[in-house]
């Protein structure tokens, strides 16, 4: 555990001063998921956290085409994580998070980057910022669901819609 020394400390979720738009649209994020033992993450800047069904949501947007989309509907939790961008190390692995896929290769490894766990729900240990999530739901937004023709003709030429997933928020952790 060399790399880090900073130990991850739950975050009261009523005193959270993240600011969810600049870290999505600036910061990127990664959703980490686990099945059958494999881990897999994947860069993503969609996203919303809010309140659902009287509970502490996280809403992430996976394409139909993702390695992640697979991995989600097959298993009950995932993490959404952030970084340190000012970190060129982590700057250059969420790029490669974001352009290959889990599919082809162990891209975690390859980036020399670690997996850990809190409630058995896998996250990677060079994030500083993180929410445990327990899937609540999953909903593909289609042809038929959006009104805005330009959002469809900008979006989804190709078909490639995205899946809506509703994540209740277990804990937060940040170090
Ligand atoms: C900055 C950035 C943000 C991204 N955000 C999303 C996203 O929110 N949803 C999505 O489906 N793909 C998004 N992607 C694309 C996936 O990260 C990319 O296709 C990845 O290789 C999928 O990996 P997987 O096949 O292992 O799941 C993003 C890529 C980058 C570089």
């Amino acid at each position: 555990m060399a790399y880090n020394m900073h130990v991850f400390q739950p975050y009261p979720i009523e005193q959270l001063e993240f600011n969810v738009f600049t870290r999505l649209k600036d910061d990127w994020g990664t959703i980490t998921t686990e099945v059958n033992g494999k881990v897999n993450t994947m860069t993503a800047s969609w996203g919303t956290v809010g309140r659902l069904w009287e509970k502490n949501v996280v809403c992430i947007f996976v394409r139909d085409s993702r390695y992640t989309r697979e991995m989600l509907d097959n298993s009950e939790f995932f993490s959404l994580s952030f970084f340190d961008m000012e970190k060129k190390e982590n700057r250059m692995a969420l790029k490669v998070f974001g352009s290959v896929s889990g599919r082809n290769e162990d891209k975690i490894e390859a980036a020399h980057f670690h997996v850990n766990h809190k409630k058995n729900i896998p996250f990677l240990d060079e994030s500083n910022f993180v929410f445990l999530c327990h899937k609540l739901s999953c909903t593909l937004i289609s042809e038929e669901t959006i009104f805005d023709k330009q959002v469809l003709k900008k979006f989804y030429e190709d078909g490639d819609y995205h899946f809506l997933y509703v994540g209740e928020i277990m804990e937060v952790m940040a170090r």
